[in-house]
């Protein structure tokens, strides 16, 4: 599975890409065997582009987009080749506190499953906050009142007090997701 969507040039000047994954090769090691889920895969990403990956069911799109961000239980997946680069760094290199400073802060990961993504056991309030928190930096009462806005931007009416409003929202959430 390839896709490049080419480089973008400027008065005869390439402009480095956003993001460049050069023969990206993912596999898993099974009791079955190994098995080869990305086998060489490039594109290059550029400012304000959209890039969409088609394919089978099973070509490797998800294992493809996990592995750029390290989100693969490692083992049994293991990435073979290939690199990752995104503002000067090699994505692959990085270690696991690296890594972590980049997701969900200078790169969003939205899953293929979004509704399994909420834990009905949390809050949605905690929920938001908890990557504002642990990704962005912000405190405690930042990430609450950040949350709010994130909750009143979709739609989902503020309540009188943050704490309420934490609480309510996951009512709503449930009830417009179930
Ligand atoms: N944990 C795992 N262990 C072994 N093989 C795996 C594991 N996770 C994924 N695979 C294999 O990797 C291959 C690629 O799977 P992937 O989920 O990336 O496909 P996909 O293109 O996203 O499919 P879909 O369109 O159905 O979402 C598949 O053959 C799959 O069986
Ligand atoms: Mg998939």
């Amino acid at each position: 599975m390839r896709c490049n969507v080419g480089a973008a040039i400027w008065q005869g000047v390439p402009i480095a890409h956003v993001l460049e994954v050069s023969d990206l090769k993912t596999v898993f090691r099974t009791h079955d065997g190994v098995i080869h889920a990305v086998n060489g895969i490039s594109f290059t990403l550029d400012e304000g582009e959209l890039l969409a990956v088609v394919g089978e069911s099973g070509s490797g799109k998800s294992v493809a987009m996990m592995s750029l961000m390290q989100l693969l239980p490692m083992p049994p997946a293991r990435i073979a080749n290939g690199s990752v680069m995104f503002q000067d760094q090699d994505l692959v290199q990085l270690g696991a506190s690296e890594i972590r400073q980049v997701r969900g802060a200078r790169i969003g990961f939205v899953f293929q499953d979004p509704m399994t993504s909420l834990n009905p056991v949390f809050t949605v309030g905690y929920q938001i906050m908890e990557p504002l928190r642990e990704h962005m930096g912000l405190n405690k009462k930042q990430a609450r009142q950040r949350a709010i806005e994130l909750l009143d931007l979709v739609g989902i009416p503020a309540a009188p007090s943050a704490s309420t409003i934490i609480r309510t929202s996951f009512r709503a959430a449930c009830a417009s997701a179930w």
